[in-house]
């Protein structure tokens, strides 16, 4: 190797030392007949000096932005008041001897530079080139040694790394998944897996306790900032355990990557909520801790008011009355407010309803006057409601009411920068819903999979009162994002029988769609469980980001294109021939 040193570790210590380095042209200035450059690497920068009276100086005159040199001079200290005490290397520069252009850069379409973001376009389009950007190279680094603690973690734990395939017959997540035709079986596709999910069970079957892996998903999904269509999970399953062990292993995996990716200790163990009180609240089953605000059941106050709205929704099955006391906020403007109102209608309600607290510790809107004085007391006791307090209200089924004030909720808390992007709060959901319902045939189906398992004091709703089991399965939530989720599966064929007739479809039905994974329960199954923790959201939060494109090397824009390479691409007729295929694409209505 020519280089003897990278951009970013030379000190005092190597002053009067002849070393080379290669890397790209960062920044150039011309100052008092020299030529100043900072030189970049993944490692950081060093100031390379080009003296007039050096047979370098030609070369260093040509240098043009972000192209490759390597130049070879000695480390001086840099003069009195000239040092950059935020660099490793601020302290010296390198007087260059000999210098070559080992290839000239055309003018970038954009500068590499942390202060100055491109458009998200040209970003991914030349994302080589962002990537150069020290932010980007930061942030691959932190990824990678996350998922060095995860190996090593995972594996002083006993798992074992194992590979599942990415060509497949089905998957039973809820997620679109992509195709792919076959071209030895003229018409036949494979599904690229959504997630691991049927292959870890199977290696369970196949008495290998624990296992693991860095699994690639993929999904066709519309995209949002925390979803792509190909993402990684760190997927686990284990044999023999129950709920806490795999609690115990996440908490500790995950206490391990934060010390090991940015040296923060995390306390454990993490605050547990069940859904019901996640929702009830928070608002939401992905509840971000960092700040209080709680949502608050009025129902029973609400139902001695006159106001329909109310009054109507809570004669309805499920049907509540939640109140947010949003503190301090009875400043907000009107069009403050319109902006709440509208943010709930997005989340399926009709509106959202308000009051204000006012200095005498009344409450002052125009839905006051349905609520009598005694009423409208009890509520402001309930809430613990202040002057300057603003009161939200939704009514709805509870899922519903709860979710949209959750929504508010987090406006709120955006509003006034009570989310700190450095703060980590942690927490488990569990006991969720075993069943929802499916919005387009209200039928119902599985809201995990529907391997899960039915929680044991539950079984016997599993025909009474299907909407009401809870299921062995718990989220890990990390500032309000799901960062991952998972169960104790089914191992019996009693149980999965009646789990499956619940949703509508026999047995034998799905038998004949999950064959080889029921085929195998046949065999003996041990008791088994695990999770997925969203390696990319997981990294990001690390970070401090939400974004997860960010943590990614060559992610696809919100279209699920990839800019650079073209992707997704027309298929030639020859290609197409090739799979037997033919293209006939149906217009979209
Ligand atoms: P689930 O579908 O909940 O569970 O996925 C697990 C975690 O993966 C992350 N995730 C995503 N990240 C980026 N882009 C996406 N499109 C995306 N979809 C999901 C989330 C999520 O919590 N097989 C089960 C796990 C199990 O039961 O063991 C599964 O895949 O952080």
């Amino acid at each position: 190797m020519k280089r003897t040193h990278t951009c970013g570790e030379i000190t005092k210590k190597e002053i009067g030392k002849k070393v080379t380095l290669q890397g790209w042209m960062h920044v150039r200035r011309d100052h008092g007949g020299l030529i100043f450059i900072d030189l970049r690497d993944r490692y950081g920068f060093t100031q390379i000096v080009f003296n007039p009276e050096s047979k370098a100086f030609k070369t260093g005159e040509k240098i043009k932005r972000e192209s490759v040199i390597q130049a070879t001079g000695i480390v001086k200290a840099r003069p009195k008041g000239m040092e950059n005490n935020k660099l490793v290397t601020g302290e010296i520069e390198a007087w260059i001897e000999e210098a070559e252009i080992l290839n000239e850069a055309e003018v970038p379409p954009f500068e590499v530079d942390d202060r100055m973001e491109a458009s998200e376009e040209l970003r991914l389009k030349y994302r080589y080139l962002d990537l150069r950007r020290p932010i980007m190279q930061q942030r691959l680094l932190i990824r990678h040694k996350a998922a060095q603690a995860a190996r090593e973690y995972l594996s002083s734990q006993s798992f074992l790394e194992i590979e599942t395939p990415m060509l497949l017959k089905t998957t039973p997540g809820g997620a679109r998944v992509f195709k792919v035709p076959s071209r030895v079986h003229p018409g036949k596709f494979y599904a690229l897996p959504e997630s691991p999910q049927m292959y870890k069970q199977l290696l369970m079957v196949a008495g290998c306790d624990r296992y693991f892996q860095l699994a690639r998903c993929l999904r066709d999904e519309d995209l949002r900032i925390d979803r792509q269509p190909e993402f990684t999970q760190i997927d686990m399953e284990m044999s023999f355990i129950e709920i806490e062990d795999i609690i115990q292993v996440v908490e500790g995996l995950l206490k391990s990557i934060f010390k090991k990716a940015i040296n923060e200790e995390i306390k454990t163990p993490f605050q547990k909520l069940t859904f019901y009180e996640a929702m009830s609240r928070f608002g939401s089953d992905k509840p971000d801790l960092r700040f209080g605000l709680e949502l608050k059941d009025v129902s029973k106050i609400a139902k001695k008011s006159g106001f329909s709205v109310f009054t109507k929704a809570l004669e309805a099955k499920d049907g509540v009355v939640y109140c947010l006391n949003a503190k301090g906020c009875g400043n907000f403007s009107r069009t403050d407010i319109e902006q709440l109102i509208e943010l709930a209608k997005t989340h399926k309600m009709g509106g959202l309803a308000w009051m204000k607290v006012t200095k005498d510790g009344k409450v002052e809107s125009s839905i006051v006057k349905y609520f009598p004085e005694a009423v409208q007391k009890e509520l402001i006791k309930a809430v613990d409601a202040k002057e300057n307090d603003l009161l939200l209200f939704t009514a709805d089924e509870f899922e519903k009411a709860a979710n949209a004030l959750g929504q508010v909720r987090l406006a709120i808390g955006e509003k006034l920068k009570l989310m700190k992007p450095e703060d980590h709060k942690f927490c488990w959901v569990t006991e969720f819903p075993l069943f929802e319902r499916n919005e387009e045939n209200n039928n119902w189906q599985a809201r995990h999979h529907i391997f899960t398992s039915p929680m044991n004091e539950d079984m016997d709703l599993l025909e009474k009162d299907p909407g009401k089991v809870r299921a062995k399965a718990y989220d890990i939530v990390l500032n309000g994002v799901e960062i991952g989720g998972g169960s104790i599966r089914i191992h019996r064929k009693d149980v999965q029988t009646r789990s499956l007739a619940v949703t509508g479809l026999a047995y034998e039905e799905a038998e004949k769609k999950f064959d080889f994974l029921i085929n195998a329960f046949k065999y003996g199954a041990p008791p088994h469980g695990g999770i997925a923790i969203g390696f990319d959201r997981l990294s990001a939060l690390l970070c401090g980001i939400n974004d997860i494109r960010e943590m990614i090397a060559f992610p696809k824009n919100k279209a699920a294109e990839n800019p650079m390479d073209g992707s997704p691409q027309d298929w030639t007729d020859k290609f197409l021939k090739e799979l037997h295929l033919k293209l006939d694409i149906v217009k979209k209505q």
